[in-house]
């Protein structure tokens, strides 16, 4: 199953331009070299485009760019949900609206094979808004109430499969909106803020949820926000917040990915190649990738870390 690398060069999820230059810039940061030196000939199928607008009145009136948003949705869905069929997409963002369409077609295509589909959210933010309940109208504060069923998006896509929030792990969160915390208080997914990464270590709570995906035989979209990252390491991302994951906790998140087996698909988002300082975010995001695809120092012997 081939390695499909799918440029979406979104930038309606939010005011600040510049993530349309994202994909460009993964690929002159060397991703297709990346993922064939670890031998899996990756396919550039080249950059999407949405369709037209749709005409449809918007149900909050800060929303910004609704109809683009909503073109973008319906036009990602259907790429995921081909290219699922055919290999492993990773999608190159492109804002992280880009995730509104790409895991609601991976939760299509898992439906049609009778597979359930577990999501790791790797950001700062929970993306866990509606358009309803978004303060600031920027829709890439989204995606993770979309997928999940939350009420108020009449205006996109009707959801084929929703993704049930128990199959949602959210890692890495140090800035969270009060109806978005609302929203998670006794909710069933798995969230680990940076404070747990602190208090626990990253990779716990990573296995056990990683366990819990294979137990139940699931596919595993990934979704990985630049916010996720330190800013000092990762400046290139118009939402930076202090207090990070670091490059050594990120690539260990990515290394027990690949050693899991379990990850079918994959975005890469919120690069704003405008905010870079000589390509350095976008070369970590291309080496992160990389070990989500197999890059390693050393082979090493499996280990659990389930409790
Ligand atoms: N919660 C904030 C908002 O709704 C920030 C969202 C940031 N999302 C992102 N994908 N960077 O505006
Ligand atoms: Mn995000
Ligand atoms: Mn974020
Ligand atoms: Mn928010």
């Amino acid at each position: 199953r081939p390695v499909i690398l799918l440029g979406a060069p979104l930038d309606c999820g939010k005011r600040r331009r510049g993530c349309l230059m994202g994909p460009d810039a993964l690929r002159t940061a060397g991703l297709a070299e990346a993922l064939a030196e670890l031998g899996l000939a990756p396919r550039d199928d080249g950059n999407l485009t949405a369709g037209p607008p749709p005409v449809i009145p918007s149900p909050n009136p800060r929303i910004f760019a609704l109809a683009e948003t909503v073109a973008w949705t319906t036009r990602l869905f259907e790429a995921a949900r081909a290219a699922l069929a055919e290999g492993t997409p990773v999608f190159l963002g492109g804002d992280h609206a880009l995730s509104l369409g790409t895991v609601a077609g991976a939760a299509a295509h898992a439906a049609e094979v009778g597979r359930p589909l577990f999501v790791l959210w790797l950001d700062a933010h929970a993306d866990f808004h509606t358009p309803l309940t978004t303060s600031s109208g920027n829709l890439h504060g989204t995606p993770l109430g979309y997928v999940t069923g939350r009420a108020g998006f009449d205006a996109f896509p009707p959801l084929v499969a929703p993704v049930p929030e128990a199959n949602v792990a959210l890692f890495g969160l140090r800035s969270v909106d009060p109806a978005e915390r609302e929203a998670l208080t006794g909710s069933p997914a798995c969230v680990v803020d940076m404070r747990r990464i602190d208090e626990e270590g990253i990779a716990r709570p990573l296995a056990a949820f990683l366990e819990r995906v294979a137990a139940a035989g699931g596919m595993l979209h990934v979704s990985l926000d630049v916010d996720f990252l330190d800013p000092s390491v990762a400046p290139a991302v118009g939402t930076t917040v202090p207090g990070g994951a670091s490059v050594r906790e990120a690539h260990l998140v990515m290394e027990m990915i690949h050693d899991s087996g379990l990850m079918t698909s994959l975005d890469l988002v919120e690069l704003n190649p405008f905010l870079d300082e000589r390509g350095r975010t976008a070369q970590l995001m291309v080496d992160l990738a990389a070990s989500a695809f197999g890059r390693r120092v050393f082979d090493r012997p499996t280990r659990s870390f389930a409790a």
